[in-house]
């Protein structure tokens, strides 16, 4: 993961002001914009010494802007900014307006927790080991080279310790490497955990609570002890895969506009969310119909299964607690991405508020994905076949042990999918000699996958045919006896979902159960309302009890759907400060005043979630497991959309 650290300090204000600025109010912030705002932040007379920036973000801009704007006219372009302020433990949110130089908001909390900042990574990582009680902990178990002991920041939840709520905190979880750069999680020092103070840079105690052997599954396995290549031991009969667009891309990108063949969209960044797709439309002729106005991966939660003491208290909110954005990967061509590649770059700004690039975060490009539709009609042998391409939309993002890849995915005719690629590395676990676990699975000596899950709630701010929607939950069902004179039939059964209670729903795959999303004003050509249907892939519901802490914090995670109308400030499905929150924020909270949702401007927040029963294959690095959901055309269009697909210039 390559990074390059760019001084915005030595930038002249005078420049920035008069720096070429966006062209559209979606427009993700130019590093000269977060430059700005920062450079006024710093210069404003409540900045403190001991002020860090957790986040630089777009302000949203209202959607009237958005819908009103025409090319060359003016909007405000505001900067939001989170910081944390190291001295007295208070949280900061600014407002930073660009266009006038000022501050409209600069506004102290208090009890809550940004996210972790990334720079937290690497200085608690120092402190700790620099304790002298962390490393008296670690003599004990014959580790004296520090330098080869690794910390993972976990964040520290809230389980009713009342420092949990009184000091920005991690749980550092210990590996240690037997060779510098080898794979370290195939050696967790298990049995201790450090709870540490990220304000003050201090260890506030070490939870020493067994002495566990290090597992030796590098040695076991000696092809993975130096990396993650098996030396010598690659596959030899893989011949060379080109992908060849002689012209070029079907695509053109300009700026943050995307525009192939019928799908236009905006791609957007945030600090937190990464990739997020705004204003997506779809163009027959001259009818540019939205579908959706804003669509990213709102939050994740991964609470892990495992009774004991070191794993039971990890449950990562991926989005909200460690930000995507800021994690995102710098993506390689021929690696990450195949064929005619479109890159954009993204950046954030670190603790001092300095801008840090990410090259290449953002991959665009098209694939073949087969055959679109085919028929041979068996009487004459007359065959008519179209193959299909989809545009993709992607980036990854490195939280600790796990690699995270976002893809979305137009298609030809008309769908829209989001997939989720889980890859990276087990956060592993010890076992004692002779011990056993039934919470994960052994991997080798001592060493052990501990059992978790994985919640993506994905926000999607729907726009079908215009803002004014409905969500109906379509179960298929037997017909009713009287109908039903040879048992065969069955049908599709409608309900429209009218509240925010109401439409806290789950999968029922059974029941063949969809959602669909309808206009509440347009027709197709049969009369009834244009739509798109949101079909589940898989997932599953949280095992914790009612009792558990995650319950609280994460309780998005236990309805499948839920529909809010729109609000600008509800964003975060675990409230906007998961970090060490005590819980019930975000859906929960709103949707307990039960608001209309029928024929209005509706947001839909999609839970997915992935069992994760480990197992050996996902050992030492965990071959992609996929997860997604499809939003389909249902009414959408008058006869298939894809009937006008030419055929392929090179059958024979
Ligand atoms: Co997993």
């Amino acid at each position: 993961m390559a990074r390059f650290v760019v001084g915005c300090q030595t930038v002249d204000m005078t420049d920035l002001i008069e720096a070429p600025t966006a062209t559209h109010p979606l427009d993700r912030l130019s590093e000269a914009e977060s430059a700005a705002a920062v450079s006024m932040i710093r210069s404003h007379d409540r900045f403190g010494p001991k002020m860090r920036f957790a986040s630089v973000d777009l302000r949203l801009p209202a959607k009237d802007v958005v819908h009103g704007y025409v090319t060359g006219s003016s909007f405000d372009r505001q900067v939001e900014v989170v910081m944390f302020d190291a001295g007295d433990g208070s949280t900061h949110e600014i407002v930073v307006e660009l266009n006038s130089n000022t501050i409209p908001v600069w506004e102290r909390l208090e009890g809550v927790q940004p996210s972790i900042i990334i720079d937290e990574f690497g200085e608690s990582q120092q402190a700790i080991r620099d304790d002298p009680d962390f490393q008296a902990a670690m003599a004990k178990r014959g580790i004296t080279d520090m330098s080869l002991v690794v910390i993972d920041p976990w964040s520290a939840g809230n389980y009713g310790d009342p420092i949990e709520s009184s000091q920005r905190l991690i749980r550092g979880l210990v590996w240690v490497h037997e060779q510098p750069g080898d794979n370290h999680y195939a050696r967790p020092i298990d049995g201790i955990m450090v709870i540490f103070d990220l304000a003050e840079q201090k260890v506030v105690r070490i939870e020493d609570e067994r002495v566990l052997p290090v597992p030796t599954a590098s040695v076991e396995s000696a092809e993975w002890a130096t990396g993650f290549t098996p030396e010598g031991r690659e596959r030899t009969d893989v011949r060379p895969l080109e992908i060849i667009q002689s012209e070029g891309p079907s695509f053109t990108v300009t700026g943050d506009q995307l525009s192939w063949q019928k799908w236009d969209l905006r791609v957007g960044w945030s600090t937190r969310e990464g990739l997020v797709i705004n204003t997506v439309t779809y163009t027959e002729g001259d009818d540019v119909r939205p579908v959706l106005y804003r669509a990213s991966l709102a939050e994740m939660t991964v609470p892990y299964g495992d009774p004991s003491s070191t794993q039971a208290r990890k449950n990562a909110f991926d989005v909200g607690e460690y930000g995507m954005g800021m994690l995102a990967n710098s993506l390689t061509l021929g690696c990450d991405c195949l064929g005619e590649i479109h890159y954009l770059d993204a950046h954030f700004c670190n603790a001092a508020g300095d801008v840090v690039q990410i090259p290449q975060a953002i991959c665009i490009h098209e694939e073949d994905f087969g055959i679109s539709w085919k028929h041979t009609d068996f009487q004459s042998e007359a065959t008519e076949v179209r193959r299909l391409r989809r545009l993709v939309v992607s980036f990854i993002a490195t939280v600790g042990n796990y690699e995270y890849g976002i893809y979305w995915y137009f298609y030809q005719d008309g769908r829209i999918e989001n997939e989720i690629k889980l890859t990276g590395m087990l956060s592993t676990a010890a076992l004692d000699t002779g011990e056993t676990t039934d919470y994960g699975v052994k991997l080798g000596d001592h060493l052990y996958g501990p059992n978790h899950q994985h919640f993506f709630c994905t926000r999607l701010d729907m726009a079908v045919d215009g803002n004014a929607n409905r969500v109906v939950e379509v179960d298929t069902v037997p017909a009713p006896a009287d109908e039903n004179p040879w048992g065969n039939a069955f049908r599709g059964q409608r309900t429209v979902l009218t509240s925010e209670q109401d439409a806290q729903r789950r999968i029922d795959p059974l029941a063949a159960r969809y959602w669909k999303v309808e206009s509440s004003d347009r027709t197709n050509k049969m009369g009834t309302p244009t739509g798109y249907k949101l079909i589940a892939g898989e997932n599953c519901l949280p095992f914790a009890t009612e009792e558990s802490s995650i319950r609280a914090r994460a309780g998005y995670m236990w309805n499948h759907l839920w529909v809010t109308p729109y609000n600008e400030d509800e964003l975060w499905p675990a409230g906007k400060y998961p970090n060490q929150s005590a819980g019930g924020e975000g859906l929960p909270a709103w949707t307990a005043a039960d608001r209309p949702i029928d024929d209005t401007d509706v947001v839909v927040w999609y839970t997915m979630g992935h069992n994760h029963l480990t197992s050996l294959e996902d050992w030492p690095v965990m071959p992609v497991a996929s997860i997604g959901f499809t939003l389909k055309p249902s009414g959408f269009f008058d006869y298939s959309p894809a009937m006008d697909l030419p055929p392929s210039s090179h059958c024979h």
